[in-house]
């Protein structure tokens, strides 16, 4: 692989958001687990660098790479046009679809009904509050009937206790959320499908290109797909 160098020497820091299972969470014994968190040490055991989990509000991993403080952003993140004139984007390893979680009784039935006047809750500074919060015209309800919050989890307490109609989140911690919180389900209607994939410098292509050569290495032997089928339970 090309040459690049880590913020911290010997070190590959990593900025994430550690409230969105089964990509990233805290574990019972204080540390985090996930499919992130998985694929980061292999690739970092590779590379021979020691992985360090800097976990910090959704909306900052983006900007603390592009300002050079973190190396990656690795947060179930989804490759968008605007982010891309950030960072750069690796290789996809992943993909997810927003989806909409309703109480178990809800008057929503399907997407088209959120337009209905409804209170949307969304994770601050993700695709799903960026869709929702779009005009109409462009498919989205308005800000005004989008409410954000700083993770998925505040967003779910706040639909358990009436603040919020629905929350459209991410399906696989959406699956983990309703998993946890029974009187919840996801509806049916798919909404946007996306690539997730790993956040890096513009100005540390060599990185990039190491991530790329580990990630094709790691899809190829098939610890890409050991690591989502440990998580992702069919
Ligand atoms: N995929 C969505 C996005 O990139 C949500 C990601 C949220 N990730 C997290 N670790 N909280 O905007």
């Amino acid at each position: 692989t090309g040459d690049f160098t880590t913020v911290e020497a010997g070190k590959l820091h990593m900025a994430t958001n550690a409230a969105f299972p089964p990509y990233e969470s805290t574990s019972d014994d204080g540390g985090f687990e996930g499919i992130d968190i998985d694929l980061a040490q292999k690739i970092a055991d590779d590379l021979g660098l020691e992985l360090v989990v800097d976990d910090m509000d959704f909306s900052s991993v983006i900007t603390s790479v592009q300002s050079g403080k973190e190396d990656i952003a690795m947060a179930g993140l989804t490759v968008t046009d605007e982010r891309k004139q950030n960072v750069d984007f690796t290789d996809t390893y992943a993909t997810g679809v927003q989806v909409i979680i309703v109480p178990e009784d809800s008057d929503i039935k399907t997407v088209d009904d959120l337009a209905n006047d409804k209170m949307i809750g969304c994770q601050e500074g993700t695709t799903g509050y960026i869709y929702c919060s779009d005009t109409p015209e462009n498919g989205g309800y308005g800000e005004d009937h989008v409410v954000a919050y700083t993770n998925g989890a505040t967003a779910i307490q706040a639909l358990l206790a009436g603040k919020v109609d629905a929350v459209v989140i991410d399906s696989q911690p959406a699956q983990e959320f309703v998993k946890a919180n029974p009187g919840l389900k996801i509806l049916d209607t798919e909404y946007v499908s996306e690539d997730y994939a790993i956040g890096v410098s513009k100005s540390n292509t060599g990185l990039r290109d190491a991530l790329n050569a580990e990630l094709k290495k790691l899809k190829d032997d098939g610890t890409v797909q050991e690591i989502l089928d440990k998580y992702i339970k069919a």
